[in-house]
């Protein structure tokens, strides 16, 4: 992937989370020291805004390998562990959307994470017995929407966790500003600003947008990207001054046309507009909730003041 290059590979380099980013840096630092392996990590939050590229940063300052899955790609015990037995030694596995590891495979990793030891079954019936195969220590670092779709069991065994926010546009206007330096796109302050705007705290949106606004800048004017081509560009792709997008507005318009503006059940709403309940619940309302355009109450979600004016309906 092309966004690959626009990944920091250093922590120092990396914009925002300051939380998470002072802590694994004392985290790291302490563990090199030692000689040994991180403690497992796991990080949570909407999607886009670094998982991956915090666990990218943490094997490489650390000067250790990183096995990329995540939790649907596993389907048997075997693999899990076969992929365990040939990590080497401190190495990073990273396994993304953790939470979808179905129970058996999950079950493979309590010894790995609690002893870095597997327990292999020998034999059937009156006969079997099981005898524990000894692994190289190595850092878990686990990535989900939502740490409430953990079981506790495996959540228990992550000895760091961190929340990952939203960026600020001040940190999503420095972050463009450095993927343009990257991809060798001029853009100013301005242009970089209004895209931070529109990019609903998301790196990973900020990123995909400046590719696009990129072709506009090219194609329709000099190059350069400025506020006015920022908010051309950005106008035509249909995202508009708050970030939200076509599926954020069918959203919000559904609550106020079908539903009297809400509450209205997440079931409900996701029949309305054809789109899963779990990405509307992971994806699409986090933002909307933050910023103030929808409500999640015992009832349903309900839309605010805010969304009727940003949407003008009456
Ligand atoms: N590119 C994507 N996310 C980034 C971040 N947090 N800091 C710097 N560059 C990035």
């Amino acid at each position: 992937r092309t966004e690959g290059n626009l990944r920091p590979q250093l922590l120092n380099d990396y914009i925002g989370q300051e939380k998470a980013k002072k802590n694994l840096k004392v985290y790291i630092e302490a563990a090199k020291q030692r000689g040994d392996a991180l403690d497992h990590v796991l990080f949570y939050g909407p999607p886009g805004l670094g998982k991956t590229t915090l666990a990218g940063i943490i094997a490489n300052e650390l000067g250790v390998h990183m096995k990329v899955t995540s939790g649907p790609a596993i389907e048997k015990p075997g693999e899990m562990a076969a992929i365990l037995n040939n990590l080497q030694e401190n190495d990073v596995l990273f396994v993304d959307e953790i939470h979808r590891l179905n129970r058996q495979v999950e079950e493979v990793l309590y010894p790995a994470m609690e002893d870095y030891a597997i327990d292999i079954m020998i034999g059937k019936g009156a006969t079997a017995r099981s005898i524990r195969l000894d692994l190289p220590k190595f850092t878990l670092v686990g990535a989900t929407t939502r740490a409430g779709l953990l079981t506790a069991p495996l959540r228990d065994r992550f000895g760091v966790v961190h929340h990952l926010e939203f960026y600020t546009e001040e940190e999503l206007q420095t972050i463009i500003i450095r993927s343009a330096k990257v991809l060798g796109v001029e853009i100013d302050e301005a242009g970089a600003l209004e895209m931070a705007k529109r990019s609903r705290g998301t790196p990973r949106l900020a990123n995909r947008l400046l590719k696009r606004v990129r072709d506009f800048a090219q194609v329709k004017y000099d190059g350069k990207i400025t506020k006015e081509v920022a908010d051309f560009a950005m106008d035509l792709l249909e995202v508009d001054r708050y970030g939200l997008d076509q599926t954020d507005r069918l959203l919000l318009t559904t609550i106020i046309e079908r539903f009297s503006g809400g509450p209205v059940g997440l079931d409900t709403l996701s029949a309305a507009i054809g789109e899963d309940a779990g990405t509307i619940e992971d994806v699409y309302e986090p933002y909307l909730i933050k910023n103030g355009f929808l409500l999640r109450t015992p009832r349903g979600r309900t839309v605010t003041e805010l969304t009727y004016h940003h949407l003008g309906i009456k």
